[in-house]
């Protein structure tokens, strides 16, 4: 069967420039091309919500000229891409915290989510400035403002992801084998799949047989298998 929501944790940038002798940036540059183009081969697998984190709540910790940089890639998509997204349908929505970014860089990103909000042929998530353990806090701030007890349900739906479907599949490149605060409660059946690869290299073939191995897998979310 396949995933209806794959979610990418892009790891590896820096080390992939560093093997050669690249400024991080360029690293984070490859990486911006190696996801627009996995974007369209995912959705051409007929797959149709993929995620992919951007920009977690700690790297905003990072040096400002490395910032810098992710922040001028981040406004080139959203110059460069959103016209395409609307013509191939895709819509865009993020997740994650707009207001620890640059205000311009937010007001694009929300317009982004605007001008492609008639997309139905997929859905482009991008987690931006976005931490698992900050979207939960909030979430449980948002029941306590409704004044009475919610259900998982309905705890689900005040999580940034409230919209979107759970991820059945989580790849993270790069060699590191964690979760780095994504998608923590979102993710408790995703099976996860770590790669070998730096993120620039982690080509479309490598997520053809992410989901070879992805149907291997045997999904009981607990229960057991009718026959058992
Ligand atoms: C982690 O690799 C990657 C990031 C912190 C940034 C990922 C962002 C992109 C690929 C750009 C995406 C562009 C858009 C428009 C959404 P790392 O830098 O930690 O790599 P390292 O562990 O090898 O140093």
């Amino acid at each position: 069967m396949l995933p209806k929501h794959v979610a990418f944790i892009m790891d590896g940038n820096g080390r992939w420039a560093k093997a050669r002798l690249l400024p991080r940036s360029a690293g984070h540059r490859a990486g911006y091309k190696r996801m627009t183009a996995l974007a369209r081969h995912v959705f051409a697998c007929g797959i149709p919500y993929c995620t992919f984190y951007a920009l977690s709540t700690e790297n905003l910790k990072r040096p400002k000229e490395e910032l810098g940089s992710l922040f001028s890639l981040f406004s080139e998509f959203f110059a460069k891409e959103i016209g395409a997204m609307q013509k191939e349908g895709v819509r865009l929505s993020i997740i994650g915290d707009l207001s620890l970014l640059p205000e311009d860089l937010a007001a694009s990103a929300r317009s982004g989510v605007e001008r492609t909000k008639e997309g139905t042929r997929a859905t482009l998530v991008l987690a931006l400035g976005y931490g698992a353990r900050q979207d939960i806090v909030a979430a449980c701030n948002r029941a306590v403002d409704l004044g009475r007890k919610v259900d998982e349900a309905e705890f689900s739906r005040l999580l940034s992801t409230g919209g979107l479907p759970l991820p059945d599949l989580i790849i993270r490149t790069g060699r590191e084998i964690r979760l780095s605060n994504f998608l923590l409660f979102e993710a408790a059946y995703a099976e996860l799949l770590f790669s070998q690869k730096y993120f620039p290299d982690f080509t479309d073939e490598d997520f053809d047989r992410a989901l070879k191995e992805y149907a291997r897998r045997d999904r009981k979310f607990g229960t057991l298998r009718p026959q058992e």
